[in-house]
């Protein structure tokens, strides 16, 4: 690599420009910006809106958009939108949701809105000078900021407090501004960080001002101002609960006595195993990620809470927790969901907008006790496979389709493979095949044999599988 090949000023080149540069790394160039532009919005505005969400944009991708129809959390109906690209998580979502809707619903609470931004800096004086001078400071920082917070704290929110954290035990000379914030509906990373930044300033202004500060205390370096992802006083506390006696279901092939000991077992596990609690809460997340994608949230900010706060006792373990006394079943999911209802892309994404008005416009409060009610329906759902029939039935079930438009199948080919795969386990392989039957079978009777094609097939496949 010379450096005449590394690319500068790319992002300044045209969106057409770009669209040739991606091309060009392609065989058929022509085909790849063709299709680039298929995926454009027909409404030249819209496209533009897209295009200025992100930089070097050059088309859209899309992701299923779909809905957990009904789901009752604290006695109200939702209708909840979800994006996700994995067959069976809406599936997984609507059975949990339709489960415990007629065992009294999904119960959940919010504990508080306080998030935290912290300004990292390095300082070598007298801890104590700082320390006596922090009511002081707060007093500037609170106030220099007011051209920032006047709406918020208008709207109930803003600058809860700011403390002084000592750091020097770990790394010399280094402290931590700790601010608690309250941004209402909002996600709130830019209100924030804009009050951080403008902290960094004051800060240093005021050990260079101020006179107890003399020599080396005049400085002050500041080594990052930023939001902290990690948000453990924005807990939701959701559970479902009825008695095991109710538990009993035709899907469940066991007493409510035996599922109930089962899934006790299947949470405990998730508990003392790393391996096991990583996927127990990607499932809790596969459903809290894809109400956060299709309401324009940052899923990767409430992932990453969520994994910490996981790991709070210095053991990464389950979020959620089964209580079984009084022949009572209390299946509960506690951790940190910050979401918001205003700014981010959530009025600007049109189908952020359309999922904010599904829900009945919600405020960020009852949108985190929606986002955890899903998780939790998710995460029921998956256990409740996992120590029943498996995973996989109802995962290659959804699996299928998948399978089917890789192989390019036919309207009529799909139909075959769905009657033929209800009797017949479900395999990338076992599709693949049972394709190549039905189209050399089609292709030798030329297409006369829709009638008994299924058991030809059947015959055809069973040779093989007997070879
Ligand atoms: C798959 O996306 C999620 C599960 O693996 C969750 C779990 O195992 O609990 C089914």
């Amino acid at each position: 690599m010379t450096k005449s090949n590394i690319l500068t000023g790319f992002s300044k080149l045209t969106k057409y420009q770009k669209i040739e540069y991606f091309a060009q790394h392609f065989e058929n160039p022509k085909e790849v910006v063709e299709e680039l532009i298929s995926y454009f919005y027909k409404d030249p505005q819209k496209q533009k809106l897209f295009d200025e969400f992100s930089e070097n944009t050059i088309s859209n991708y899309y992701l299923p958009y779909g809905i957990l129809p009904q789901i009752i959390i604290n006695n109200k109906s939702y209708t909840v939108p979800l994006v996700i690209e994995e067959c069976s998580v809406v599936a997984a979502a609507s059975s949990g949701a339709k489960f415990w809707n007629t065992r009294g619903g999904f119960h959940s609470e919010v504990k508080s809105m306080k998030k935290i931004g912290q300004v990292h800096f390095i300082w070598k004086g007298d801890k104590r000078k700082l320390e006596q001078s922090m009511p002081e400071l707060k007093k500037i920082l609170i106030e220099n900021t007011n051209h920032i917070t006047h709406s918020m704290v208008a709207r109930g929110g803003g600058i809860l407090d700011i403390e002084l954290v000592d750091m020097t035990h770990e790394i010399p000379h280094y402290y931590q501004l700790k601010a608690t914030i309250d941004t209402r509906d909002s996600m709130g990373a830019n209100f924030i960080n804009s009050c951080l930044e403008e902290f960094s300033i004051d800060l240093q202004k005021f050990f260079k001002e101020k006179d107890i500060f003399v020599g080396s205390e005049k400085e002050c370096t500041i080594i990052m101002a930023i939001l902290s992802n990690y948000t453990p006083e924005c807990l939701v506390n959701t559970y479902v609960e009825c008695d095991i006696k109710d538990l009993a279901d035709p899907s469940i092939n066991m007493t409510p006595e035996e599922f109930a000991w089962k899934f006790e077992k299947a949470v405990k596990i998730a508990q003392i195993d790393i391996h096991r609690a990583t996927t127990h809460n990607k499932g809790i997340f596969n459903g809290v990620d894809a109400v956060a994608l299709a309401t324009g949230n940052d899923f990767r900010a409430i992932e990453a809470c969520g994994h910490a706060y996981a790991s709070r006792n210095g053991k990464y373990s389950s979020l959620t927790h089964l209580e079984l006394e009084n022949g009572k079943f209390k299946y509960n999911l506690s951790a940190p969901f910050a979401l918001g209802t205003v700014g981010g892309i959530t009025a600007l994404h049109p189908l952020a907008k359309r999922s904010i008005e599904v829900l009945g416009k919600p405020d960020a409060e009852e949108l985190m006790k929606i986002a955890a009610s899903v998780g939790l329906a998710n995460n029921f759902s998956a256990i409740k496979a996992l120590i029943t029939h498996g995973i996989q039935k109802g995962h290659m079930k959804m699996h299928l389709s998948n399978i089917l438009n890789y192989l390019d199948a036919t309207l009529e080919e799909k139909k075959k493979a769905f009657e033929y795969f209800k009797h017949h386990k479900i395999s990338f392989k076992a599709g693949t095949n049972f394709i190549n039957e039905l189209r050399k079978i089609s292709s030798n009777n030329n297409q006369k044999q829709n009638g008994n094609s299924e058991t030809q097939i059947n015959h055809s496949l069973d040779v093989k599988a007997s070879l």
